[in-house]
């Protein structure tokens, strides 16, 4: 797929144009009043590792010089022909009060230099990977837990998404069915994906905060683990949600004896910031 220009949009400036792609709006999904995914095209020269972030935004509108961009991590894994990501709506929020209204052929404004932690490469190799996200923090993990890499490094791929509200668990149909149909990692996911939802506002199978479960070994025994601690030799983390939720958990995960990697030295576990605002 190549950059696409919409012939009757307005003409874009070439400093912008050096930074960043401009790429079509494909699809929109709305998951409740404060989330959404959507997918835009992938131009043929981008490259990104799974679990990475880009830049994203919107074209300036009249009277505006410069674009409004926000991190996003790439949800759909590095071969994907597309590029899907999930967000939140803020509604005075600079970018997300406009792109919350972007419908199938808008223009998004995608940035040329993938990054981020969130990838196989920076962790040490294990036995089992969790893959800790908060709202819109599972966004890297939908990446990786659909790239069959994961499934080849490691015996147990567990994704484990907290949320406030029920409604706010985007992607559980993925990962209750949809995940098993996938041509690339459907027959791993049958054997070596765990789910694990919970909410920590409303009734459900699973309920409260994950540094709660793991505290209370309530995790390890609801996943059939004979240890109810992390073990710093078998188990690999990579975390993704708000400011004190990563620094609480990484707290408790370094308690355990793990120790946090990146690219340049990889670790027992990673973490990266959700896109907030
Ligand atoms: P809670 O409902 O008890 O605040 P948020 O939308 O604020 O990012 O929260 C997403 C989920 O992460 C919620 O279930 C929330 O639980 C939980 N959470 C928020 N902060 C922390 C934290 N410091 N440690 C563990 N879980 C957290």
């Amino acid at each position: 797929m190549t950059d696409t220009a919409v012939t009757d949009a307005p003409a874009l400036d070439a400093k912008l144009l050096a930074a960043y792609h401009v790429e079509t709006v494909l699809w929109v999904k709305h998951w409740t009043d404060q989330l959404f995914s959507f997918a835009i095209t992938r131009p043929a020269s981008l490259r990104f590792r799974s679990g990475e972030f880009v830049m994203i935004g919107l074209p300036p509108a009249e009277g505006e010089t410069r674009p409004v961009v926000r991190a996003y991590s790439v949800a759909s894994p590095g071969f994907a022909d597309d590029l899907e990501f999930l967000s939140i709506k803020v509604q005075d929020g600079p970018l997300t009060s406009r792109l919350q209204h972007i419908q199938p052929g808008d223009r998004v404004l995608l940035g040329k230099k993938p990054t981020g932690t969130l990838v196989l490469d920076a962790l040490k190799p294990g036995k089992r990977l969790f893959l800790f996200g908060t709202g819109t923090g599972l966004a890297p993990f939908l990446s990786v837990a659909r790239d069959p890499d994961a499934y080849a490094r490691f015996g147990q791929v567990i994704v484990a998404h907290g949320v406030r509200e029920i409604a706010e668990l985007a992607y559980r149909d993925l990962f209750t069915a949809g995940i098993f149909e996938d041509p690339l990692v459907g027959e791993e996911a049958k054997a070596q994906l765990v789910y694990y939802p919970t909410v920590t506002r409303e009734a459900f199978v699973h309920q409260g905060r994950f540094t709660d479960l793991i505290a209370s070994g309530q995790l390890f025994r609801d996943l059939g683990l004979a240890e109810e601690k992390f073990n710093p030799v078998e188990d690999r983390i990579m975390l993704c949600g708000s400011m004190p939720f990563i620094k609480d958990m990484a707290a408790l995960i370094e308690s355990h004896g793990l120790k946090e990697g990146s690219n340049a030295e990889p670790g027992d576990f990673v973490l990266e910031r959700a896109f907030v605002g």
